[in-house]
């Protein structure tokens, strides 16, 4: 199958958060399959165009108001794709395919510092524009390079608008051409970001205005970007069944639950994966040993490093508490964190363990976790991006906290679980589908869990995670063994994809 990828986001190029690994796992394991996948990204200013390769000639794409925007195409291949395989379990000398990356580069919407905002404007005024162009372009590309998709599998917001073009502009009588037998596949990472603006942005998206309703962009007179492709798209998922059965529902709609139970014959969830190359305790270069189920001492020898990267007492007698994440109240910081009534203070001060943390985001949050560093001891963090520490963390923790308010499916829980971290979570989202609560009587489960987010159930489930650490060791290393035995390989969830694009290619009666 001939599939392109729209992402906002990529890794190694753009990152924000999860999405942007899922995109380039997703379709590495899919072209391993033997799938030509194509990857379309904007060029953002901090992306070298050194290191790439630029088409010939500019494209120009029309837009509304007589429109016609310029941009310059950038392309390389995914790093580690399009070689002979030399190890692993496949047949030595087969050939990957390679995963096309291209890059739109349009320098007015694009060559500016951050994604979809700065730190002095937070979402730019322009990102209703600089989407919806980005969606158009997707179809300009697909002709220059004369390469026409069996399925076009856009995620999130800023992609959302592709399946419109898709089904309003390009699959119809009278259009450009090509992509009569192209579906589309619409992936929900995260529904509490939807691309609402002003509806006066609607003229530059060139569909004409009965669109504006026909294909959902309405919504209290503002105009919805993710609304408009959950409306439009062929299918729908999102990235764990129990986020898809949740979203459903009023309290985890945000407000688009209604167009997800119209939508719900057309729309799934699917688990993602991890990344087995990077994410593996095994093989894992960012750690000073590696280790396994049947030898630990690496993970001890991480404590250790950990410890010590974070300017805390070495101590393997005690519980040390991980985090790794972006600091927004999606990942229920304010509860931890919140001056005055988060309960990070009183967990710190009255139990017997230590905290390391990494990660940016609200301004708020950073400072509140640096006061708070200054008045305790047993609390480090470092405020910032870098993947060679989360790995340490990973790795040298013994508990790994992720109090989500919701987790669409949450990628650090499943990185924790498969390092022997047992996480403490809330159960919400994708977090039910990947952590299994201890179970006092049995010994079974994986992880601590508990239901209503607030100060006093972190602090409790902390508690009770820090006194079975105390009080019943045995049952911590059956837990970890369980855990670390987890499979979350790409290779089933890929499959699962291939699945559903054919189901999408049937429903639209293009194969049998
Ligand atoms: P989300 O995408 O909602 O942030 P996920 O758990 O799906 O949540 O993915 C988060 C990803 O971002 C993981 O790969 C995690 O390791 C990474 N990450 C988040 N914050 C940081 C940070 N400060 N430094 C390094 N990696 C981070
Ligand atoms: C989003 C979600 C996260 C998910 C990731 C990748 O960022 O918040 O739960 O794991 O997308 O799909």
């Amino acid at each position: 199958m001939k599939i392109l990828m729209v992402s906002s986001e990529a890794v190694p190029w753009a990152k924000t958060g999860g999405l942007a690994d899922m995109v380039s796992a997703l379709s590495i394991k899919l072209a391993n399959l033997g799938h030509d996948v194509r990857i379309v990204i904007p060029r953002y200013y901090s992306i070298d165009r050194g290191a790439l390769k630029q088409l010939p000639g500019a494209m120009g794409t029309p837009m509304g108001a007589g429109i016609e925007e310029w941009s310059a195409v950038y392309t390389t291949v995914m790093p580690e794709t399009g070689k002979k395989k030399e190890t692993g379990s496949s047949p030595s000398g087969q050939a990957r395919l390679p995963v096309n990356v291209y890059f739109i580069d349009h320098e007015a919407y694009f060559g500016r510092d951050g994604i979809y905002g700065s730190s002095t404007e937070t979402d730019f005024l322009d990102n209703p524009r600089r989407f919806m162009f980005f969606c158009r372009a997707v179809f300009q590309l697909c002709r220059k390079i004369n390469w026409f998709p069996d399925v076009i599998h856009a995620h999130d917001w800023p992609a959302a608008v592709a399946p419109v073009y898709l089904k309003f502009a390009e699959r119809v009588p009278g259009s450009a051409g090509g992509f009569e037998k192209t579906v589309s596949v619409l992936t929900i990472h995260n529904l509490g970001y939807q691309g609402i603006y002003n509806k006066n942005n609607f003229d530059y998206a060139g569909l004409g205005w009965d669109a504006f309703y026909k294909a959902g962009f309405e919504d209290w007179s503002m105009l919805n970007m993710l609304k408009a492709g959950l409306y439009s798209a062929d299918k729908l998922n999102t990235v764990s069944p129990n986020y898809a059965e949740e979203t459903k529902i009023q309290e985890h709609g945000f407000r688009l639950d209604g167009v997800l139970r119209y939508r719900s014959a057309d729309y799934s969830g699917i688990l993602n994966g991890i990344d087995s190359d990077v994410w593996n305790p095994a093989s894992d270069k960012n750690i000073p040993e590696t280790y396994s189920a049947k030898n630990m001492a690496g993970k001890a020898k991480a404590k250790e490093a950990l410890q010590k990267e974070f300017g805390l007492p070495r101590d393997a007698g005690l519980p040390v508490i991980g985090m790794v994440t972006r600091l927004t109240d999606q990942k229920g910081v304010g509860e931890l964190f919140g001056p005055t009534y988060g309960s990070a203070w009183a967990i710190c001060r009255e139990m017997n363990l230590q905290m390391v943390l990494l990660g940016s985001g609200e301004h708020w949050c950073e400072s509140e976790i640096m006061n708070l560093t200054s008045h305790l001891s047993n609390f480090r963090a470092k405020i910032g991006y870098n993947e060679k520490t989360s790995h340490l963390i990973e790795a040298g923790s013994d508990f790994f906290l992720m109090p989500s308010r919701y987790e669409p499916c949450g990628l650090n829980q499943m990185y924790s679980l498969v390092y022997g971290t047992l996480p403490i979570t809330r159960r919400t989202g994708g977090l039910v589908d990947t952590v299994e609560n201890f179970d006092e009587n049995t010994g079974s489960g994986t992880g601590f869990m508990f239901d209503y987010l607030s100060p006093s159930s972190i602090y409790d489930t902390v508690g009770w995670a820090v006194s079975t650490w105390y009080n019943r060791s045995k049952d911590i290393e059956n837990m970890r063994k369980r855990a670390m035995a987890l499979d979350f390989s790409w290779e089933r969830s890929a499959l699962k994809y291939v699945e559903l694009y054919k189901q999408t290619q049937k429903a639209k009666g293009i194969i049998q």
